[in-house]
């Protein structure tokens, strides 16, 4: 990640930070490492859909793994394919699915009985045949933070093991509707990779079932899920995709012909952003000396909402002696924290921090509670100079 310290002093706080060559340099690392015939990467939108963003992802030939149509609108606006766009979620709306038919795109990952049913009808209607993938929740324990634990059978994802029979008797009786694969997604921030081993193993039993009914999948999409670290983002930048697709080559057991997909999110965008905030005031308490910045809850949830911690720095501070301060947020809320007991360099008002890792589920999940302005947004990049200028002057000109 490289720091533009002017440029950051110049503007108006908070914001966040892409340093759109780093990305790239991801996003290479990403390309070569999921090399194979087989293997197709579909960026999960969810976590970060902003255009320039987006743009880059697309440039570099991965699909679109997203949950709501106009997750789909921009995919294609920013120059996704349509034939590349898988659309996920376990609540799509009539209005959501019918522009998705209409778009023709890849997939559509379905989550209930009754959703199978209701595409199947919408899809006659438009006299269409729409292209599935079950999505199985094959109660694999993904071991993370149980908010976004999402393959346990008391999850909301993806049906049960149990029902694929009853799936497959109405996907029998549903002429528009085509079954291409089957789908699974245990989880977000894995960093145990025996957890993937175990998926693979899962799957490879689901996959041989549907092959002894004569039915031959086409793809297999595994999902995402892959983690980042969130305690050294300086040491650690580029997440591990060597080992993580070299896992799945070895374990998963395909059958002649058959695509693997993948939806991978955090792991692509998660270290290219930071979000930059002006401390405000330095506030001594009784147990503690706060910080109370101008980011807050309403910037980055994921502290507040999953007890995350983003590694803080303040680029502003020309002292040596380091102090613990408790680092907060203007919102009303004692939720509203980044981390206590931060070693930070002497900090006086005025002062900037950076809150690292903050390029995945970071700004998409602002909010404007307390009537806040929505945050702004402002892009580096050296190759790319000509995008970055229109995007930092365009979201200038709109905040
Ligand atoms: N596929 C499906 C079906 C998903 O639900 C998700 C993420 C992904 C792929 C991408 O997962 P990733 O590779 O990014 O882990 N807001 C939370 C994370 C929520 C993840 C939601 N689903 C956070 O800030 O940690």
């Amino acid at each position: 990640m490289h720091l533009d310290i002017d440029n950051l002093n110049s503007r108006e706080t908070p914001f966040y930070y892409y340093d759109l060559d780093f990305l790239e340099t991801t996003l290479s690392d990403l390309s070569i490492a999921s090399m194979r015939p087989n293997f197709n990467v579909h960026y999960a939108v969810k976590a970060n859909a902003n255009r320039p963003i987006l743009e880059l992802i697309a440039n570099h030939g991965f699909g679109a793994d997203c949950v709501s149509g106009n997750e789909i609108k921009i995919a294609l606006e920013s120059g996704f394919a349509n034939e590349s766009i898988v659309f996920a979620g376990v609540g799509k709306t009539d209005d959501e699915i019918t522009y998705a038919l209409n778009q023709e795109i890849l997939c559509f990952n379905c989550e209930s009985i009754q959703e199978i049913e209701i595409i199947n009808e919408l899809a006659y209607n438009l006299n269409k045949t729409a292209r599935i993938a079950i999505r199985i929740n094959p109660n694999i324990n993904a071991e993370t933070h149980e908010k976004i634990t999402t393959g346990l059978i008391e999850n909301k994802f993806g049906i049960s093991m149990n029902r694929l029979g009853e799936v497959l008797e109405i996907i029998k009786n549903s002429p528009n509707i085509e079954l291409s694969g089957v789908h699974f997604h245990i989880g977000s921030q894995i960093t145990k990779m025996y957890v993937f081993r175990e998926l693979c193993a899962r799957i490879n039993g689901i996959n041989r079932w549907f092959n002894e009914l004569g039915i031959q999948l086409e793809h297999i999409n595994v999902g995402g899920g892959l983690g980042i670290d969130y305690d050294a983002p300086r040491i650690n930048p580029v997440p591990n995709f060597q080992s993580y697709f070299a896992l799945f080559d070895k374990f998963l057991q395909l059958f002649p012909g058959q695509q693997v997909y993948f939806e991978l999110g955090r792991s692509v965008v998660g270290q290219s952003g930071m979000l930059v905030t002006k401390v405000l005031y330095v506030k001594e308490g009784e147990t503690q000396n706060f910080l109370v910045c101008d980011a807050g809850m309403t910037e980055l949830l994921r502290p507040a909402l999953y007890q995350a911690k983003h590694h803080i720095e303040n680029i502003s501070s020309i002292f040596s002696k380091v102090e613990n301060y408790t680092v907060v947020g203007p919102i009303c809320e004692t939720s509203d924290c980044f981390g206590k007991n931060i070693a930070l360099p002497l900090t006086r008002r005025g002062d900037l921090l950076i809150m690292y890792s903050a390029g995945a589920y970071g700004e998409v999940m602002s909010s404007n509670y307390n009537l806040r302005n929505k945050v702004d947004a402002l892009y580096r990049s050296t190759r790319w100079k000509e995008m970055a200028n229109e995007y930092n002057r365009v979201e200038a000109e709109a905040s």
